[in-house]
């Protein structure tokens, strides 16, 4: 019998596993359980986790190839395949990526192919009154397809849309400057080309399709004029994060949540003071 339990939640993502060990090899058995329910459900949450970096990059390595991140000065020493994701100042130094990810995304949608998925592991979470701050919200991109008008669906069929990095830093430094002091900034050059991607994409594995949309990333949509096209990705996005469909995650020290970039958007809710240490460890799939 499976040592692999699930407990739902009332979302379409975000239900979490428990049973599994992943210090040690898990059965091709029990591997092959949890794919399967990593690619059912796009979300999963593999709890009361403790594991060394070795152990974290070997089971990720069973999905696929690893990813690393551009920004090398943020792996981890020796372990070029894990990001560190924290706000902890070492020497002066940010150890890793402080305030990654703050609006609805998919990762690394700024490059031709971006990867699959991303595992992040929980190894210190600010915790202030008893509770964990530093939340990460989950929405499905699938349920959301699933979920339009037939015709939002043929209105989207093969449609292409231009996703720019200057645009988002652009957009980006906006939404940081209003939250400060309300200066604005102009449009910023950074070194990443624009791509281009399709607003519907089909899950390579499930052949399910997922609307692919991120905040603040869209510049122009084939065949639209420009007010029409940002009124769309808005209203596609309030779509694919309406509040009773959204999962949001409360971190606690051993969880490993695995997520898959084509079915859901993420977004990390930043409301913990830099007095409060939060480490996190991922690593990405192709
Ligand atoms: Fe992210």
């Amino acid at each position: 019998m499976s040592n692999v339990n699930v407990q739902l939640n009332d979302r379409p993502l975000g239900h979490r596993i428990t049973g599994l060990d992943l210090s040690r090899d898990i059965s091709d058995a029990e591997f092959d359980e949890l794919r399967q329910l990593y690619e059912r459900y796009g979300v999963i949450v593999v709890s009361g986790q403790d594991m060394s970096p070795e152990q974290q990059i070997r089971f990720s390595q069973r999905f696929s190839e690893l990813v690393r991140f551009p920004m090398a000065q943020f792996n981890l020493a020796d372990y070029p395949d894990i990001l560190v994701v924290s706000n902890v100042i070492e020497n002066g130094k940010p150890i890793g990526v402080g305030d990654a990810g703050r609006c609805w995304h998919t990762d690394m949608w700024y490059t031709d192919a971006p990867p699959r998925g991303s595992l992040l592991y929980a190894l210190e979470v600010p915790v202030e009154n008893g509770r964990a701050l530093g939340d990460t919200m989950f929405a499905s991109t699938s349920h959301a397809y699933d979920t339009l008008s037939s015709d939002m669906k043929n209105f989207l069929e093969g449609r292409m849309a231009t996703f720019s990095h200057d645009y988002h830093a652009e957009w980006r430094a906006n939404q940081t400057a209003s939250e400060k002091s309300g200066a604005r900034k102009t449009r910023s050059e950074t070194s990443i080309p624009d791509n281009r991607h399709p607003l519907v994409k089909i899950h390579p594995k499930t052949g399910r399709k997922c609307l692919y949309v991120s905040e603040g990333a869209i510049v122009a949509i084939d065949g639209m004029e420009h007010a029409e096209a940002m009124a769309l990705v808005d209203e596609l996005l309030q779509h694919v994060t309406r509040e009773d469909v959204v999962y949001r995650h409360n971190w606690a020290v051993g969880d490993l949540l695995m997520w898959d970039n084509y079915s859901c958007l993420h977004c990390a809710i930043g409301d913990f003071p830099a007095s409060l240490r939060r480490r996190m460890y991922r690593t990405t799939i192709r």
